[in-house]
């Protein structure tokens, strides 16, 4: 995880990274930390806390500085404290250092330096790389090789920036299996470091990608990239006008809200010029694979992970359903050490709303390594999913910004729904069938728009129920999936325990919880499963559980068991996640509010995932 971001140029160097650091605060928010030189010294502030915290700080000691890195940490090895802040330095304080990844073998490494003499000051794994390479350094003053011999050395996944007060005019980057990229103006006047493009803010710059074990020599008038060996390469660039708007909350308490309210607009930015009436299908643009290929898909496997997981087991369900293609959704940190069986006629779908996720894209490279294709569904343009994609559909949904997922989910979903209807007609689905899918998928916008004029109905019941620690979540079939998802949002951000089952399964184990101290949810919305879950509900209402449901209108039946209900407009089966799991995440927003937690910034999350 970690946010890492340099800046050499014309402009105030501090100020440029405050502000990357900014844009990268996504990736983990547990410290932050500036370095950069002037004149031949080197000063840095690092400091527990939000990137906002670091700001206070240094703006007292209002440094002007020539150049600067700078890093927002999600804590992997030691707390998050003052001195396991990045920048780290070596003894002399000559080198510091920024780091997104991991060191695998740094109880190896550290032992190593610690006998010969080095003395660490953090926990962390990051202290052992800018050792290492001061200890090369030590032996032969040749800077560059210091590096790459310490790089070497180190086993793990990173992207590093660093800066030492000998060379004031340069900033040294590298990766391996980690994004980082480098961008220049035209006339050279500013060079940017950062792990997301993204963090360029409204900057028109000339972009390249560094790949894994690439170093980079970044001064103000060049870049000059070597590989592995140290010889030079020659690396393509691309333009980059990000045209960039900064995200604000505007008349919403919190951004997750605002993405709340964003859904019915973003999900008919998904759907839109998506679908052709005149045949009843999808049209896809940037599905590069042909019909034919398509057509002789025997089995998909799809790849993700937290909430962009459940869109593909909603996706499985139906593309199993309509489509009838054999497919499961694996989560994606375990699905490279199962020896996946993938053929030529796999297609494997990877769903990221950031495109960054460390164990997606590993488990993206690992499927790749076995010859599949990658049909990627991101929200983030030049994302590393983005790129490393055979085929990429994108959401649309624009930045989504708070650390809960919402409008990515419903975009997710939206654009899975179509890629199902797209292979559906391919096979077996005629273009009656197709007409009615889509009908209903147009209306979603609109249902959803229901939903959310209900938010203060929404609100009192959430209240009611906010002061219980423990939740249990009950659903079938699709409305299992959405239970899921549902229960995810609750523990992120109200940080209460809730778990979430097939109903079904209730009566092998879980039934022994239940009991009056224990609210249950059920989502309700499924036509095929619907009587099923209210059997299994008499169950919980036997044993003296307050029930709460998220029923569509004329779900009566349920008035006699419920305590609360939550009613959501009716759809088809397939698409009843999309009111459902709206009306679950005000549910999970207004218990959080009444608990008073960093709705936005849940405790020890991050927006983006980088570490496995
Ligand atoms: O960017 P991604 O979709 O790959 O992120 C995957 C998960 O980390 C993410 O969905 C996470 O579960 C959310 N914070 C849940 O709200």
């Amino acid at each position: 995880m970690c946010g890492i971001f340099g800046y050499l140029g014309n402009k105030n160097s501090l100020q440029a990274c405050l502000k990357g650091l900014k844009q990268l605060e996504y990736r983990g928010y547990d410290s932050a930390g500036i370095a950069g030189l002037k004149g031949g010294k080197l000063y840095f502030t690092k400091k527990a806390g939000k990137i906002s915290v670091l700001e206070e700080k240094i703006s007292l000691q209002n440094l002007q500085l020539d150049l600067a890195i700078g890093h927002t940490r999600w804590a992997t090895h030691g707390k998050a404290d003052d001195e396991n802040a990045h920048p780290h330095f070596d003894d002399a304080e000559s080198i510091a250092l920024v780091h997104n990844g991991i060191v695998e073998n740094y109880t190896f490494l550290k032992e190593m330096l610690q006998k010969k003499g080095f003395i660490f000051r953090s926990e962390t794994d990051t202290e052992v790389i800018v050792q290492l390479i001061a200890y090369y350094y030590q032996k032969n003053p040749k800077l560059n090789q210091a590096v790459r011999k310490a790089l070497k050395e180190i086993k793990g996944q990173f992207a590093i920036a660093l800066i030492h007060k000998d060379f004031p005019d340069q900033i040294i980057a590298a990766t391996r299996e980690s994004p980082l990229a480098i961008g220049y103006s035209d006339d050279r006047s500013e060079v940017l470091i950062s792990s997301d493009p993204n963090a360029f803010l409204d900057e028109k710059l000339h972009i390249l990608f560094l790949q894994t074990d690439e170093i980079a020599i970044v001064k103000k008038d060049r870049v000059k990239v070597f590989d592995k060996w140290f010889h030079p390469i020659v690396k393509a660039t691309e333009l980059l006008d990000s045209g960039f708007e900064p995200a604000t909350k505007g008349e919403f308490e919190h951004f997750m809200l605002k993405e709340i309210y964003e859904q019915p607009l973003t999900i008919q930015k998904t759907l839109l010029g998506r679908y052709s009436e005149e045949f009843g299908t999808a049209e896809l643009e940037h599905l590069f694979f042909s019909s034919g290929e398509l057509q002789s898909v025997q089995h998909v496997v799809i790849l993700a992970c937290g909430t962009s997981w459940h869109a593909g087991c909603l996706a499985s369900l139906m593309l199993e359903d309509m489509a009838r293609i054999p497919t499961h959704a694996e989560i994606a940190s375990e699905m490279r050490y199962k020896n996946p069986i993938i053929s030529k006629d796999t297609l494997v779908i990877a769903i990221s709303q950031s495109g960054e996720t460390a164990d997606t894209i590993a488990a993206v490279r690992e499927a790749k390594s076995k010859g599949a294709k990658i049909l990627g569904i991101c929200n983030v343009n030049n994302s590393t999913l983005a790129r490393e994609s055979d085929s990429c559909l994108f959401l649309k949904a624009g930045p989504e910004i708070s650390v809960c997922s919402t409008k990515a989910f419903t975009s997710q979903i939206a654009l899975l729904s179509l890629f199902t209807l797209f292979m559906a007609r391919l096979r077996h689905l005629d273009k009656e069938g197709g007409l009615h899918f889509l009908n209903e998928l147009k209306k979603i916008p609109r249902l959803v728009r229901n939903v959310l004029d209900n938010a203060p109905q929404i609100e009192k019941i959430a209240k009611k129920y906010s002061h219980f620690p423990h939740f249990f979540f009950l659903g079938r079939r699709y409305m299992y999936v959405t239970s899921q998802e549902a229960a995810l949002k609750l523990k992120e951000i109200s940080y209460l325990n809730a778990s979430a089952y097939p109903a079904g399964e209730l009566k092998h184990g879980p039934i022994a919880l239940i009991s009056p101290h224990l609210p249950v949810v059920a989502f309700c919305a499924n036509k095929q499963t619907y009587d099923k879950t209210l059997n299994n509900l008499m169950e919980v209402k036997a044993r003296g559980a307050p029930i709460i449901t998220f029923a569509p209108h004329g779900a009566l039946e349920i008035e006699r068991i419920a305590d609360d209900i939550i009613w959501l407009p009716a759809t088809i089966d397939e698409l009843a996640t999309f009111p459902s799991s709206v009306a679950g995440q005000l549910f999970a927003y207004y218990i959080a509010k009444e608990r008073g937690t960093d709705i936005d910034h849940p405790r020890n999350l991050a927006k983006s995932v980088t570490v496995e």
